[in-house]
């Protein structure tokens, strides 16, 4: 797929139902699989077994797909690296990418993401050495588009101080409580940079609750969850969701044709801070 995504769907946290919950994704109309390289938290070969399971079925084929996957940092993973820990960080980058094409059965990815700094306060020498590396990535034509993910304003201002190549993409979480992630919305507005928003139900349950929104849904004839989302994609953020419910899965997607009042927008957007 070479267009950006409206919906990403997320295979964090699935283990043995990665697979079927992938291939259900797109068989709802997904066609934006986000997924990591980090078996803690990620089954990216689950994800593989989806894809093959959807291309045989006939719902699609690898180019109506836009796949995303990550690097992560020893830090984050557990014992189950997709690298040798002991190499350079650039050679990590290289042999984390090559073990996720062949979890997803492609030649490349449409997006490789860094996961998170290796410092929460500030953009390291081991984060230039990773991102030159994964320049390499995209330029050998493993990935389109580059990302970076769990990233502060303070860390992206750096970060563009140091590189040439900015991100495609920021992925971050996004609470209410802090203006939906304003600072680095605000950022990555002014440089064309994409943000995509994670969490924005789990993170956000008082949100989800708040009279205002039940209000909105109400009115729309919607469920407070597709307020949520329909918000998040007027505000420029485009949304991931990793329901495991086919019917959710189907009411995300429905979500797209929502269009909130410019006034709903602006009172979602500073409901809790
Ligand atoms: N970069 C990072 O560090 C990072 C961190 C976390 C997540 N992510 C990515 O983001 C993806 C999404 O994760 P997430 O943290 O946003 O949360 P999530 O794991 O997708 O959880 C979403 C929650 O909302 C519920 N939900 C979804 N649609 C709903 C609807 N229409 N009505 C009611 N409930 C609904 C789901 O329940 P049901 O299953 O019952 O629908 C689930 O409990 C992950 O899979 C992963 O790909 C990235």
């Amino acid at each position: 797929m070479h267009a950006i995504p409206d919906f990403l769907y997320g295979t964090a946290w699935k283990e043995d139902r990665t697979a079927a919950l992938a291939e259900l994704a797109i068989r709802s109309g997904f066609r934006a699989i986000d997924t990591a390289n980090q078996r803690r938290h990620y089954f990216e070969a689950g994800v593989g077994k989806g894809l093959t399971a959807a291309y045989t079925a006939g719902l699609v084929t690898r180019a109506d797909l836009f796949l995303q996957t990550k690097f992560t940092y020893q830090a984050g993973q557990d014992h189950r690296l997709p690298y040798d820990p002991a190499a350079s960080l650039s050679t990590q980058v290289a042999q984390s990418m090559a073990s996720s094409l062949e979890h997803l059965g492609t030649d490349h990815v449409d997006s490789f993401v860094l996961h998170g700094p290796a410092s929460p306060s500030h953009w390291t020498t081991d984060d230039f050495e990773t991102w030159q590396a994964m320049i390499k990535e995209r330029d050998a034509g493993r990935t389109r588009l580059l990302g970076v993910s769990n990233i502060s304003l303070g860390q992206l201002q750096q970060m563009s101080r140091a590189h040439a190549e900015p991100p495609a993409f920021v992925q971050n979480r996004c609470y209410a409580a802090r203006g939906w992630d304003r600072d680095v919305r605000a950022f990555c507005r002014e440089r064309n940079i994409i943000y995509q928003g994670f969490s924005l139900l789990t993170a956000n349950v008082e949100v989800l609750r708040h009279p205002l929104v039940a209000g909105v849904a109400a009115r729309l004839n919607a469920s407070p969850a597709q307020i949520i989302f329909a918000f998040a994609r007027q505000v420029d953020i485009l949304p991931l969701t990793g329901t495991t419910n086919p019917e959710h899965m189907k009411q995300d997607l429905e979500s797209r044709s929502l269009e909130l009042p410019p006034d709903a927008v602006n009172a979602i957007e500073t409901i809790a801070g």
